[in-house]
């Protein structure tokens, strides 16, 4: 699958319907940055910016939950209308909560359910949740900000995740997130990438619907 989902968090906030409607026409999967300045040093938006966007979403919501307490969470942003919702491994490790049973939770609320790992979390310690989980976040930057440098060890973390998926013939997909742009998302996606999540490329380019089309092979 070669999804792309570009991250309102680079996106012109005075202007956001107009960006929402670039992706309804042009893009896969509008991805929602939530961060709390706890987990991640930066502080994003909420459920008044994803109730408003939900009015004219005509593609999934996606949110991607950069908070302790994730699940404190979880049912309203159901009914804000996401469909898609990750929440940080490391997260869970700190409230000692069972990443299994988060995202079990998540999937009984008809979300899909994602677990996301910064850069320096082993790749092997989503291994354990693969069956219960519908997507794996591989951040290719650390978390907290938008328009870092891809880091180069992703390609390497993608191709291990998805060999264990392959290996178990589960259903779960890989989604990376930061860094990605014109000039790697080819390779993110040949690497075994099914979603590739990005911000100020899109937003930040001057023609965001032909950098839309470079970046998912069109
Ligand atoms: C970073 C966020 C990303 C961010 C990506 O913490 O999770 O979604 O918006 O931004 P770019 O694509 O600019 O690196
Ligand atoms: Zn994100």
């Amino acid at each position: 699958m070669r999804l792309l989902a570009p991250s309102i968090l680079s996106a012109d906030f005075l202007h956001l319907e107009k960006d929402i409607r670039l992706v309804n026409d042009h893009a896969d999967i509008i991805h929602f940055d939530v961060m709390d300045g706890t987990l991640v040093p930066n502080i994003s938006f909420g459920f008044p910016v994803l109730d408003a966007v939900a009015r004219i979403a005509e593609k999934p919501m996606d949110a991607h939950l950069m908070i302790i307490n994730p699940d404190k969470y979880f049912e309203r942003c159901a009914k804000a209308g996401v469909s898609m919702l990750s929440f940080h491994l490391e997260a869970a490790r700190k409230a000692r909560k069972s990443p299994a049973r988060l995202l079990d939770k998540v999937r009984s609320l008809g979300m899909k359910a994602g677990l996301a790992i910064n850069p320096d979390i082993p790749v092997e310690d989503v291994f354990p949740y693969l069956d219960h989980a519908d997507y794996i976040l591989v951040m290719s930057v650390f978390a907290g900000f938008g328009g870092q440098k891809l880091v180069p060890a992703t390609y390497d973390r993608v191709k291990a995740v998805k060999a264990e998926i392959a290996r178990r013939g589960l259903d779960c997909l890989v989604q990376i997130d930061g860094g990605a742009d014109e000039s790697n998302a080819a390779s993110l996606f040949e690497a075994g990438v099914d979603i590739v999540v990005a911000g100020s490329a899109v937003f930040k380019s001057p023609d965001p619907v032909a950098t839309i089309a470079v970046m998912k092979g069109d």
